[in-house]
């Protein structure tokens, strides 16, 4: 009887850490293709290789919108996607349709939290600048103004989004010597604001009041563009902007004029649009913009846990069982 039972189907959408794949396969019960590459999927084998499946193992640069999802067809029960941002997931179309959608909060706090730090000091102290004068020759000597930067001690930190994230890294700030912290998002979050002090003002104080701006909110359709040209008209002329939440929460044009114009004084970006930012990218040409390629969660163990993670919530849907981590439609 068991074996007339047929497997379910799943898609992995690109090469996982291997924990994640040994999780699925060691499951038994469940069919795996796998787009066994570290590029992506290319979209018309994408919308082929989901028809009819009813698991969907997915990436943050898989768009899953309503082409995919008719492309799927009604088998499609369950969509994992290895990432705590689910801009890239249709929310509407998919619960429309009765799907349930796992992703992976807190496993990657830490690391992305780190990295938000690391990028920060990078942009505000001028590393990779500094590095490249090492090696082309532009340390000539000890010289009193060369290559200074701005610090935390005694500053005042703004933080867009004091979630699981934000949190983290205004913990990691604290003993930095920071004086002051400000959060902004879409209501107060009192107890847990407690711990650093921090105060809930409107983006516009935050502006204008912080050192550092530190964007680590969701890209909702409320974030999508709220750091524009208002937003950096208002900042100070020595503040730093650090984002590692989306690329879409900034607009670009708005920060490459207020990098050029010396509105502000520094920007380091995780996260960009598009993504790879172009090479020939005019934020690319300046000096005083540091730009990684969305690595907040790379670590080695994060992204094992990520991927395993997943796996378990893809596992945990097609059984009808609770996910580990199942964002609530
Ligand atoms: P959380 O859900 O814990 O936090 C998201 C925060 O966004 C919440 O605090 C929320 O505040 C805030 N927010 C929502 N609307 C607004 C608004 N209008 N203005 C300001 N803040 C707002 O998520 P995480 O901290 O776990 O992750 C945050 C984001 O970081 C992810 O969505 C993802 O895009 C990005 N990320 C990037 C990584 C990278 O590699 N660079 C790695 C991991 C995540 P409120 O509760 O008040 O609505
Ligand atoms: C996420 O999880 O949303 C990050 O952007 C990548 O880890």
């Amino acid at each position: 009887m068991r074996a007339l039972l047929r497997a379910m189907e799943v898609f992995v959408t690109r090469r996982i850490p291997p924990a994640g794949l040994r999780t699925l396969s060691e499951a038994g019960g469940c069919a795996v293709r796998l787009w066994d590459s570290e590029e992506p999927v290319p979209r018309a084998e994408l919308l082929a290789a989901v028809a009819g499946k009813q698991g969907l193992l997915c990436l943050l640069s898989d768009r899953v919108d309503r082409e995919l999802l008719e492309a799927a067809g009604p088998s499609l029960k369950v969509i994992s996607t290895m990432s705590v941002g689910f801009d890239h997931l249709d929310l509407h179309e998919i619960k429309k349709r009765g799907i349930r959608v796992g992703y992976t909060p807190d496993v990657l706090t830490d690391a992305t939290a780190e990295l938000s730090v690391a990028l920060l000091l990078a942009t505000c102290r001028r590393l990779p600048e500094s590095a490249e004068e090492v090696k082309n020759g532009g340390w000539t000597t000890w010289k009193p103004l060369w290559m200074c930067g701005y610090g935390l001690s005694g500053s005042t930190v703004g933080i867009i989004g004091l979630g699981r994230i934000g949190q983290a890294v205004a913990r990691r700030l604290k003993p930095f010597g920071v004086k002051k912290f400000l959060y902004t998002g879409s209501r107060p979050k009192t107890e847990i604001a407690a711990e650093f002090q921090a105060e809930f003002v409107p983006i516009t104080r935050l502006a204008e009041e912080a050192d550092f701006v530190v964007v680590t909110c969701a890209l909702t359709p409320e974030t999508q563009g709220i750091c524009n040209k208002d937003f950096f008209s208002r900042m100070r002329k020595n503040a730093v902007f650090i984002n590692t939440s989306r690329g879409a929460v900034v607009n670009q044009e708005d920060l490459y004029d207020a990098l050029v114009n010396g509105q502000i004084a520094a920007a380091g970006l995780d996260v960009t649009t598009p993504e790879p930012l172009p090479t020939d990218h005019p934020l690319l040409s300046l000096k005083n913009c540091v730009i990684l390629p969305h690595i907040g969660s790379a670590t080695y163990t994060t992204r094992n846990t990520m991927s395993v993670l997943a796996a378990n919530n893809l596992l945990a849907g097609l059984r009808g069982e609770p996910m580990p981590s199942e964002l609530l439609l």
